[in-house]
């Protein structure tokens, strides 16, 4: 089950860890969520984040330091990507949130040792019907992903759902960066693409865990890192949302395991 190149099955005690972890991730998002306005800073919401998730929770926050092959250690404990950001936005001090803002705040925390992964996208006051529906579409993209998910289905299901209900609406899917299991380690095999073909890829089998995390963009799917080296925005400058959940596979589906309090409901 461990061999390199496979999938991990998670074990009942390892599942039971990860509901752990997923829970605090997510209520993570439930105690920055009011500070989420116009006049904030995307430093101020990393370190309300990261105080919570250290004094509070316990928790060690994932992306800090986090360095994989190729990358500089990132520099913070959450991401924020503002706008036409699509990930790993960098968060700033000198970045204030201003009315009509999209941001998405992605968490990763570690507990006992199991990582947990979830990001909501945040509206910071009024904002256009056009950055509405994206956030609203790519809720949905989302879960089409998610409603798919059984033993037996194949994670190429997954990613077919989505590009067909983003690019029904207009939309693009981003394919550089793609969900992932996760357990022990953040990034675990399999890749979860949010595009492709129906009947494709591994077959889903129970004990599996992984997150489903789509990045829709208003306009092309293209994109391009910005010098920090970390921070992706689209290279039309075009919108971009994004939200994630970790999913376990269970015998007769799924559970959803960043659940908490505030969780949007589903559409
Ligand atoms: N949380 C992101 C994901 O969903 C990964 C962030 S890596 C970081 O996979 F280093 F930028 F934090
Ligand atoms: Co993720
Ligand atoms: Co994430």
């Amino acid at each position: 089950q461990r061999a390199a190149m496979s999938v991990i099955i998670k074990t009942a005690d390892e599942i039971e860890k990860m509901r752990i972890a997923c829970r605090l991730a997510a209520e993570v998002l439930d105690h920055v969520t009011p500070y989420v306005m116009p006049g904030v800073t995307t430093g101020e919401l990393d370190r309300i984040c990261h105080d919570y998730m250290v004094n509070v929770q316990g928790c060690i926050p994932a992306p800090l330091n986090y360095a994989p092959p190729g990358y500089t250690p990132y520099p913070k404990s959450i991401c924020t990507s503002v706008n036409h950001q699509v990930c790993h936005g960098v968060p700033n001090e000198k970045v204030i949130l201003k009315k009509g803002d999209i941001v998405n705040l992605d968490i990763t925390v570690i507990k006992d040792g199991y990582h947990g992964d979830t990001s909501r996208m945040f509206l910071v006051g009024e904002c256009t019907p056009q950055a509405r529906r994206l956030v609203r579409v790519t809720y949905e993209c989302m879960w089409k992903g998610i409603d798919v998910v059984r033993p037996g289905a194949h994670l190429g299901d997954i990613g077919h759902v989505i590009q067909q209900y983003a690019e029904n609406a207009g939309y693009s899917v981003v394919q550089e960066f793609c969900g992932h299991g996760i357990g022990l380690k953040f990034h675990e095999e399999p890749q979860v693409l949010h595009y492709g073909r129906a009947g494709t890829g591994p077959e889903l089998k129970e004990g599996m865990i992984f997150t489903i995390e789509p990045m829709i963009n208003a306009g092309k799917r293209f994109i391009k890192m910005k010098p920090d080296g970390w921070t992706v925005e689209t290279k039309d400058r075009s919108l971009s949302a994004q939200w994630e959940h970790t999913i376990l596979v269970t015998a007769d589906g799924y559970e959803i395991l960043t659940l908490s309090e505030g969780t949007p409901a589903r559409p």
